[in-house]
Parts: C-alpha cells; sequence; structure tokens
C-alpha cells in the first residue's frame, strides 16, 4: 500500500508539472535583488524568537514589536535602535502546569505575545498565549520607557492558548473583537466582542467548523448610508465545508460579518450574535482542484467606503501543489451577497445526513442578519434586543449564504508558481500620470517580498527582495504609508525587517527606470537619476514615468553603444561568453555576425551566457548578447554584451586591448579567459561542467549540477510512469510524455534552477520566464458551491488535481 501510494504521489507529481509547464502562464517576478544585509535595517535579540506581532506608532515615533516573553518599542525610522523591552517571562508555576497538561515546556510553555492593540495616547493593550493560559495586560509608553501595568486580566478567547494557532483580533473604539479558540484544547472556537455588552458566536457547526481565522477589518457602512446601516467588522478564515456532498473534509474559504451595534436577541440568540452572516471567497486557480484557502488579507481602505477593496492571499488545500493566487474583493461586492442574498438551508436527506441547498422559502422581515436599519426602525426596532423571535431563529439556524463572493475582476488578479506567499499588504501610490495605483506587497515562504501592480488588467510584478538570508517564511507583514517614504516591516520567526518600498537607484539608466515600470519611481531629467517621486520637487517638471506601456523613447539619449570585449579563441576549447539579463522576463538572443544563434551541438545558450563548445577559427567575430523583453505588444531589444573572439594561435596576435571599457556586467571576464586560455592541467581538454570550471563559475556550476539532479530525477520519474502505464494508468503516462517531449525538443540541458527561488524548477528554453498577461486563458474549472452545482466525483479531482488518490484499488 506504501507503494501504491508513492506511486500516486508521483503520478500527481508529473501531473502537476506537466499543468505548469504547458498550460498555464504563471507570473513570475521581473527582478530579482538578492540578500543584502546594507539594504536592509533588522532587528532581533539573542534568545528571542517568534517576532510576529507589530504595532505601529506612529503618533509616538515607535514599531511595537511582539515576540516570545518579550515587547520591544523600536524606532520606527529605524527598527535596529531599540528604545525599550519589557519581558513577560511565564511563571515557574505557569510552566509547571502547562507541562503536566501534556505540553512542551520549551515550545508551548512560553508566552507569545500575539496581541497588540492601542487603546489610547499612551497606553496598549497586550495579550500572550502564557503556556496555554492566555492573559491581557495594559502596557504603557511614557518617556521612552515600555511598561507592563501589571493588571492582568483573563485572556480566554481574546488570545489563543497554542502559540501555533491562527487568529484574529481587532479593536474598534473600547471593544476589542477576536477571533480564536476559547478552551484549551483548542476545539472550541468563538467570535468574541469584549465590550460592556459582551457577545460570542453560538457554537454550533453551522457557525464555526474546524476555523482557521485569518483577518478582521472594520467598514464604516453607516457613513453616508442611504438606508440607515451600521458599521461593520468582517472576518476572514477557512473551516470545513458544509455545502458539498462529499465523504470527507474538505476545507474552505469564508468571508463572515457582524454589525457593530449588535446586542444579540432578548430570549433567542440571548448574548449572541444576531448579525452573524458568513458566504465562501471564491477564487479560481489555473488547475482544476480543491478550493484554496486564504492566507491573508488587507483592506485597501478607500474614501467612499463602497469603493474599498480587500485583497487575499490563497494557496492551495493539498499539500503538493506549489500555485498561489491573489484574489480582490470589493466590499460592496460582499455586502450586496450579505444585504440581498439568498441562504442556504440544511435539509435532510436519509437519516442522519443533512445537505445544505438554496433556500426558496419566505423569509421573515426584518431581514434575518441585517444591521438596524431604516427598515427595522420603521417597524419600531431600534436595537437587536427587539427583533422577534422569527427573524433569530432563521439566522441562527442559516448563518451561510447560497452564493459565493466572486473576485473583482472575475478571477485571480496573480497567479503564481514558486514558493508559496504567505502575507499581503497593499499601498496606494498616487503616480506621475495622476493616476492610483495599488501596489502590493506579498511575503514568501521563503522570505521575499514581492512587489506587484495590476495596469488595466496585465499584473507585473515589479521585483522580488530577499529579505531574509535564509528561506523562511514571513509571517508578518505591516506597511506605513504615513511618512513621505512609506516603509515596510517584515517579521519572521527570527527576526524584523524594515525595507522602503522602493529603493529606485537600483535602476541606472533612464531606460532601467521607465522599463521597471515602478510606480514609486521616476526618471529626473534634471539630476539624471532614477528617483522616488516623492523626492521630485513638486515644481520641476522634469521627471519621466510610463508605467503602462513602459516607453522609453522619451529618455534623452540613446542607450551607452556597448563596448565590445576581446576574448581570446584557443581551437580545440569551450569558450563561455557571460551574459547577464537585466529582467528576468527577458530572454536572450546571441548574434554571431549577426546571424542569430540557436542552442545546438555547438552552441549551447543559457540563462547566465553562450557556451561555444569546442571552437574553431571559424568562430572568429563578434558575438552579441541582445536582451529581448516583451512588454505589453511591444518589444524591446538592448545589447547587453559583445565580444570579439580573436585567434590566439600565435602569441603576436594576442594584442593589448586598450579601449576596452569593462562594465560591470564583465567582472568575471578576465577569470574566465583564463580559464578559457589554460587548459586545466593533466586533462588536456576542457569539459564545461568540470569542477575546475565550476569554481570560476560557481552559480552556473550549481545550476549546471541542479539540471543534472533533475535529468536524473525524470528520468527515474519516466521508469515509474513507464511501470505505472502497464498497469492501465495511460493518463498519468500521457502527461509524463508531453513533458518528455519538451524535454527532447530542447537537447543538452535546458532546464535549470532560477537564482535563488529555492522551490521553483522551470523548463526553461531561450525564453525563461513569462511574464503574466492579466488574461491567464486558463482551463478554470470553477468549484461551485451553490447546492446545484455538485462536488465534482472524486475519481476526477484525484486525477487532476495531483492528489494522487486510487479510485480502484483492486485495479492494482
Ligand atoms: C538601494 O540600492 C542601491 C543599489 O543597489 C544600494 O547601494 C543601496 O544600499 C540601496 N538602498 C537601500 C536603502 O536599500
Ligand atoms: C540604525 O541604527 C543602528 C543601530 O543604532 C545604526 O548602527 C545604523 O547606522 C542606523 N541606520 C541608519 C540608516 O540610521
Ligand atoms: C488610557 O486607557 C487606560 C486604560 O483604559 C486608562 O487607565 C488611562 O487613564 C487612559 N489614559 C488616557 C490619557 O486617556
Ligand atoms: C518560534 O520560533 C522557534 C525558533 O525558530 C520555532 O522553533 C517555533 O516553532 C516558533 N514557534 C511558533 C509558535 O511559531
Ligand atoms: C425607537 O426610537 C424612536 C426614535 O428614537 C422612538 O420614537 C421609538 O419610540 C423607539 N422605539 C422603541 C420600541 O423603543
Amino acid at each position: 500500500m506504501s507503494l501504491l501510494s508513492a506511486l500516486s504521489i508521483v503520478c500527481g507529481l508529473m501531473l502537476h508539472v506537466c499543468f505548469s509547464s504547458l498550460h498555464t502562464h504563471y507570473c513570475a517576478p521581473r527582478k530579482t535583488v538578492p540578500y543584502q544585509i546594507d539594504d536592509l535595517k533588522s532587528f532581533r535579540e539573542d534568545g528571542i524568537f517568534n517576532y510576529s506581532t507589530m504595532l505601529i506608532r506612529d503618533d509616538l515615533g515607535v514599531l511595537l514589536l511582539g515576540a516570545r516573553e518579550a515587547i520591544y518599542a523600536l524606532d520606527v525610522n529605524n527598527i535596529s535602535e531599540k528604545k525599550s523591552a519589557v519581558y513577560w517571562r511565564v511563571t515557574e508555576e505557569k510552566q509547571r502546569e502547562c507541562t503536566y497538561k501534556g505540553k512542551h515546556a520549551e515550545v508551548e510553555c512560553r508566552n507569545y505575545i500575539r496581541t497588540l492593540h492601542s487603546v489610547n495616547d499612551t497606553t496598549v493593550y497586550v495579550c500572550g498565549t502564557n503556556a496555554f493560559s492566555p492573559t491581557c495586560d495594559y502596557m504603557t509608553f511614557a518617556n521612552g520607557q515600555l511598561m507592563l501595568k501589571g493588571k492582568q486580566e483573563e485572556g480566554k478567547g481574546k488570545c489563543p492558548f497554542d502559540p501555533f494557532q491562527r487568529y484574529s483580533s481587532l479593536m474598534v473604539g473600547n471593544d476589542l473583537y477576536s477571533a480564536t479558540s476559547i478552551n484549551f484544547l483548542g476545539s472550541e472556537p468563538v467570535i468574541l466582542r469584549s465590550s460592556n455588552l459582551a457577545l460570542r458566536s453560538e457554537f454550533k457547526s453551522s457557525w464555526l467548523s474546524e476555523p482557521n481565522f485569518v483577518y478582521m477589518d472594520f467598514v464604516d457602512e453607516s457613513t453616508a448610508s442611504v438606508d440607515g446601516d451600521d458599521d461593520k467588522v468582517y472576518l476572514f478564515f477557512s473551516e470545513n465545508a458544509m455545502e458539498y456532498d462529499f465523504y470527507s473534509k474538505v476545507a474552505v474559504s469564508r468571508v463572515a460579518r457582524v454589525c457593530k451595534g449588535d446586542m444579540g436577541g432578548q430570549r433567542t440568540l440571548q448574548r449572541k450574535w444576531t448579525t452573524f452572516l458568513k458566504a465562501r471567497l471564491d477564487c479560481s486557480f489555473p488547475e482544476p482542484s480543491l478550493p484554496p484557502i486564504v492566507q491573508d488579507v488587507f483592506l485597501m481602505k478607500h474614501a467612499d467606503w463602497g469603493k474599498s477593496v480587500f485583497y487575499a492571499v490563497f494557496t492551495p488545500q493539498s499539500g503538493l501543489s506549489q500555485v498561489s493566487a491573489v484574489c480582490a474583493y470589493s466590499v460592496s461586492a460582499i455586502r450586496d451577497i450579505f444585504n440581498e442574498g439568498k441562504f442556504k438551508t440544511p435539509v435532510a436527506v436519509e437519516t442522519s445526513y443533512v445537505k445544505w441547498v438554496m433556500h426558496t422559502g419566505e423569509v421573515p422581515v426584518p431581514r434575518p442578519g441585517a444591521c438596524i436599519n431604516n427598515v427595522a426602525r420603521n417597524m419600531g426596532i431600534n436595537r437587536s434586543l427587539e427583533l422577534p423571535d422569527k427573524t433569530l431563529q432563521f439566522i441562527r439556524d442559516r448563518p451561510l449564504m447560497d452564493e459565493a463572493v466572486r473576485p473583482l475582476t472575475g478571477k485571480p488578479l496573480l497567479v503564481e508558481s514558486g514558493a508559496l506567499l504567505t502575507r499581503i499588504v497593499v499601498d496606494s501610490v498616487l503616480a506621475l500620470d495622476g493616476q492610483r495605483h495599488d501596489v502590493m506587497f506579498i511575503g514568501t515562504e521563503n522570505g521575499y517580498i514581492q512587489k506587484a501592480v495590476n495596469y488595466d488588467g496585465e499584473m507585473l510584478i515589479i521585483e522580488e527582495i530577499q529579505v531574509y538570508e535564509n528561506p523562511e517564511p514571513i509571517s508578518i507583514l505591516r506597511l506605513s504609508s504615513k511618512k513621505s517614504q512609506g516603509q515596510l516591516y517584515v517579521g519572521s520567526e527570527f527576526g524584523a525587517i524594515q525595507m522602503p518600498v522602493s529603493n529606485c537607484s537600483r535602476y541606472q539608466s533612464c531606460v532601467d527606470c521607465i522599463l521597471s515600470r515602478d510606480p514609486y519611481c521616476a526618471w529626473d531629467l534634471s539630476t539624471t537619476q532614477c528617483s522616488s517621486i516623492y523626492s521630485l520637487t513638486p515644481s520641476s517638471n522634469t521627471a519621466l514615468q510610463s508605467l503602462k506601456e513602459g516607453n522609453v523613447s522619451q529618455c534623452p539619449l540613446p542607450p551607452d553603444r556597448v563596448a565590445a570585449v576581446d576574448v581570446a579563441l584557443v581551437p580545440g576549447n569551450n569558450i563561455k561568453l557571460p551574459c547577464q539579463l537585466h529582467s528576468n522576463l527577458a530572454h536572450v538572443r546571441w548574434r554571431f555576425s549577426d546571424k542569430a544563434l540557436e542552442s545546438n551541438d555547438k552552441y549551447y545558450i543559457y540563462s547566465g551566457g553562450l557556451l561555444i563548445l569546442n571552437a574553431s577559427e571559424l568562430d572568429a567575430g563578434l558575438y552579441v548578447c541582445d536582451s529581448v523583453e516583451q512588454i505589453n505588444s511591444r518589444t524591446y531589444n538592448r545589447t547587453v554584451a559583445v565580444y570579439h573572439l580573436q585567434l590566439h594561435s600565435e602569441p603576436e596576435v594576442v594584442t593589448p586591448t586598450p579601449s576596452i571599457t569593462v562594465t560591470k556586467y564583465f567582472e568575471s571576464i578576465h577569470t574566465l579567459n583564463t580559464a578559457a586560455t589554460e587548459p586545466a592541467p593533466g586533462t588536456g581538454d576542457e569539459d564545461p561542467l568540470s569542477p575546475e570550471t565550476q569554481s570560476t563559475v560557481g552559480r552556473i556550476g550549481r545550476l549546471e549540477v541542479a539540471v543534472a539532479l533533475l535529468a536524473l530525477l525524470s528520468l527515474s520519474l519516466i521508469g515509474v510512469i513507464i511501470w505505472f502505464w502497464s498497469r492501465g494508468h495511460w493518463k498519468c503516462l500521457k502527461f509524463a510524455q508531453s513533458s518528455k517531449d519538451s524535454e527532447s525538443r530542447n537537447p543538452s540541458a535546458d532546464y535549470m534552477h532560477i537564482q535563488n527561488r529555492s522551490s521553483e524548477i522551470h523548463f526553461l528554453g531561450p525564453e525563461s520566464r513569462i511574464p503574466c498577461t492579466g488574461n491567464n486563458n486558463h482551463t478554470a474549472v470553477d468549484f461551485k458551491g451553490n447546492g446545484e452545482h455538485h462536488f465534482t466525483p472524486m475519481a476526477n479531482i484525484s486525477s487532476l488535481d495531483g492528489l494522487g488518490y486510487i479510485h480502484d484499488e483492486s485495479e492494482i
């Protein structure tokens, strides 16, 4: 059986690889900025871990950072400057109690700070897990000092017991809204409002079924409301689905909301929410799959609340897939579903089985789940306490809406394969064209921040910046756009990082600056620098930006001609000509005496340059490396490197090259020259894959090792597939073959590991990464949950999703 499951997993993996390489255009970052310690301000303290709670207090000039048993006040402009710290350790007694209950002393029985909320100008509310005994306290920051007040309060329901459990909370006025588990075992979920009139959710699986709470935010919907509506708190989470006909657990993503003015019912739903409504969030992945899981959300607020947008990050439910997506939902679309949509209702089928279908009967008035609005007031109902039992009983039993919330654009804004996405924040930038652009900053599970923007449906990942040296998941992301220069604060288990929202000086020429299409950056004609739009003098009218088109025609001078670099040609040797492109989305084009070169048994073109195998006199001449980048429908060609290959057989032919300008692209050319002209001692001939060459060009060498490993892996996979096929699973082979085809089309090892993106393996021909088009014409299979649509039978799901279930065991 274990062999069978291993095989089915392999089969699933294979399908996944094929799908990714054949069917979908995933987005890829245009530029990769590797870890540079000097560019980042960081904070960590020895012996302290789990830096995952943050509160930005611009008014106090501090970032409050909660970690395990410690809270810091850091300078908001430079988080490396610690202004003050307090330590809140568990008592020995608490730790002992906790270990008695079977928890790990050093891991679970510690105090993880999970909550930091502003109460007023000087006071902050803090909660920690406190060795599985959640506790809250007040903390002040005055005269540069943090101080815990020591007024400890019960934290049950406000903060999780379990430090590993996701949860969410929000302070609205003096009321704390929290969504977490209220018991030690973590089995009783609750949505709680701690206030003069405390309210909570009903403990029923139709309300919450093993939920994972992710995010909460407040929308002031009473503002300018024509129907006298109330303000609302929105909550995002995932939970076990109840709407699918399915024999095992499937999780779905949800948005729920409650009204701020809710006071509970008089008899029915006493001290419970009368306005709790939830709906499924739809975000269809390009590949048929189980519903994706919401991981983080950010509310991009707009002065007119109806135009506010929730941005949400989704990852697959099955651990085998490495695809993530961002979907955006307008507040008004969610509101429409809650205010006007149909409800789902449970119907008993057979004896103990309940099926949720669309409710077609009468709906009582006032509408169940609605806030107290003009309709209710006109009926003389001013408070939820006065709602009729019929309305309350209806909503108590039917909190789920029939319809799912559709994303703004009908599909994901962004679909990516590779390291999973973990967190998101969004900034709104007023660009030079007078338009506002929403810029997403997305954290990944391997320590990168991606910066992405949508230009009229075209999705562009401007760059990805490695902020942690080791690939660790980003567990918190905060944005401060109050300062003229926006700052991002990032947290992980091992430390906090601060970085600016942009570093325009990374783009050194006008063409670079314009092609980056970064809304924060513009080419300043007066200083001839790529500068932040916030640092441009408002009076000056001399900055260039072309975000949607990436039009470089306004750039003052044609790009400098690239000087040719002389390279000696020794017949019989292999020669490497490096060429590093500015953009991951560009592909390389090599020309020799103005003839285009292709990979064949003579030339080997890879992402780092060109390899000429077994050079002869005929290979002397001019080699040009062009970068070709497609932006919208325009193609940009740029010459990146030029080499002049000269015969080196007679010593006098070797000419000194006084006129060479060695730009930064050619830094390694001298060592390469040596490697090419002096064959490794003893071997006589030079193998491009030999360890000697690898050490000169370490990075390329690593790529090739990865290639070899991959080749090995695919060989064994094919072996497995053939075995599998002989057992009748032709489908699997079909896909495996298409991937084999793509290998044989690109002889030698044309697929490699890209840069530092550890979990990403691409099949690359000459063009490596494909920019996303915005209309990924994917064959999306929508996951409907409208009652009438039944769950896709297991057999289909498994063969497509790569879950690799075996449907008929007798077959094998
Ligand atoms: C911005 O980028 C430049 C060029 O890579 C680098 O020298 C500089 O340190 C960076 N600055 C910040 C604040 O990241
Ligand atoms: C930030 O603070 C650290 C520690 O005090 C200091 O070494 C560093 O120079 C500061 N960085 C900046 C940019 O001010
Ligand atoms: C802030 O809130 C705390 C706790 O509720 C209270 O003790 C304190 O007096 C308040 N301070 C101000 C300045 O309002
Ligand atoms: C806290 O950090 C430590 C050290 O990396 C890690 O082992 C542990 O799992 C983390 N705990 C939580 C609750 O994330
Ligand atoms: C509801 O409020 C209105 C206006 O404030 C008041 O006239 C009416 O008597 C109230 N109704 C009840 C049942 O309290």
